[in-house]
């Protein structure tokens, strides 16, 4: 295996990246620059390159690295919606990705906005470290007896289900394919999306972003929510229409929303901009809101996640290079 270019990455990435690639003979070169079709050429004379969720693997960039003689691309993340499968199924290119690494790490993120946001931690704390012991403005409510609507129930949306079944909240799910028997035992019940969007006080989003989901929650199933329900998204930014999001929360429709995924998350998300101007003006906006909480993709960043991002990339290289089968279940394919 020729050295493997790894896009985007930020210093955690040395560190697990290394110690896996080490291990097992893999060497890493590591770009904090994103993969796109105008850097792909840095990839000339590489069999496979690495990258991450906001690196464009669209035609023009796969028809790039084919001319480079890459073969492969290993996504060190679950979502796909950055890469065109089927132009890399007629180009030739093959893409792993790695399914599941810490569903816990996400899902405990989720929760953790969540309650930040409804117990105002996130004021509270800026306000002690000035010395304003002031609870104005602080008032939550006790998620015990509320009513959770979870969007999608994979791995993710399932623990997190769990969870908040233990605060004692009622949980209702939907999903595409519902797991009635999960359910049962869980205690969580399936219901239509509409009567869930009417019906919960705290929206959570766990779908993969698809042709399907994108903008499943728009300005109509923003006017079906309660109001002053919460929205909370760690999936992917492209499932919320972001103008209409502003709309819900100018008019006070929304008691509060907290995101972990944006819809233009490429050029922001994962960069210190602290010394620039923020060009984004929605994002500018959303920021603004006293109950708007925003964390920057950081669902994934727990150690066991990034431990094991790194053993299933590493184990997929090695894999092809051997010209084995990849791990079970990590390879994708065009729909
Ligand atoms: P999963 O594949 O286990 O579950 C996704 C669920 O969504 C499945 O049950 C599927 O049936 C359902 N689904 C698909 N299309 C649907 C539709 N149109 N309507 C209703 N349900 C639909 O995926 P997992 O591991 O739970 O991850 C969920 C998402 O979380 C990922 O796709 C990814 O976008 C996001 N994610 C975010 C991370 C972060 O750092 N914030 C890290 C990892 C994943």
């Amino acid at each position: 295996m020729t050295t493997v270019p790894l896009y985007d990455a930020k210093p955690y990435d040395h560190l697990f990246f290394v110690k896996e690639g080490d291990a097992a003979g893999v060497k890493y070169e590591f770009h904090a620059f994103r993969l796109d079709a105008s850097t792909a050429p840095s990839a000339v004379g590489a069999e496979a390159v690495c990258v991450f969720v906001n690196d464009a693997i669209d035609r023009p960039c796969l028809e790039a690295l084919e001319r480079g003689g890459v073969r492969l691309v290993a996504l060190r993340c679950a979502g796909f919606n950055q890469v065109d499968l089927r132009a890399a199924a007629e180009i030739g290119i093959r893409i792993v990705r790695v399914p599941a690494y810490s569903p816990h790490a996400v899902a405990e993120h989720t929760v953790a906005l969540l309650l930040s946001m409804n117990r105002k931690i996130h004021r509270a704390y800026n306000r002690v470290r000035e010395h304003n012991f002031s609870l104005s403005g602080l008032v939550g409510f006790d998620l015990h007896g509320r009513v959770a609507g979870i969007v999608g129930t994979g791995k993710i949306g399932r623990l997190t289900a769990s969870i908040l079944r233990g605060f004692g909240m009622k949980v209702l799910v939907y999903d595409l394919y519902p797991d009635e028997e999960w359910a049962r035992e869980t205690g969580c019940l399936y219901v239509p999306l509409e009567e869930l969007f009417a019906t919960a006080d705290v929206v959570s989003l766990h779908t993969p972003l698809t042709p399907e989901t994108h903008y499943l929650v728009d300005g109509d199933a923003l006017a079906m929510m309660k109001d002053g329900a919460y929205l909370v998204n760690t999936s992917r930014g492209g499932l919320v229409d972001t103008t209409a999001l502003i709309g819900a929360l100018k008019s006070h429709k929304l008691g509060g929303v907290a995101l972990d995924v944006y819809e233009i998350e490429e050029g922001v998300f994962f960069e210190d901009l602290s010394h620039d101007v923020l060009q984004d003006d929605d994002l500018a906006r959303l920021v603004s809101f006293p109950n708007v909480l925003i964390t920057s993709h950081q669902g994934f960043l727990t150690e066991e996640a990034l431990s094991e991002i790194a053993r299933v990339t590493t184990a997929n290289l090695v894999r092809f290079g051997e010209g084995g089968d990849f791990l079970p279940g990590t390879e994708l394919k065009a729909p």
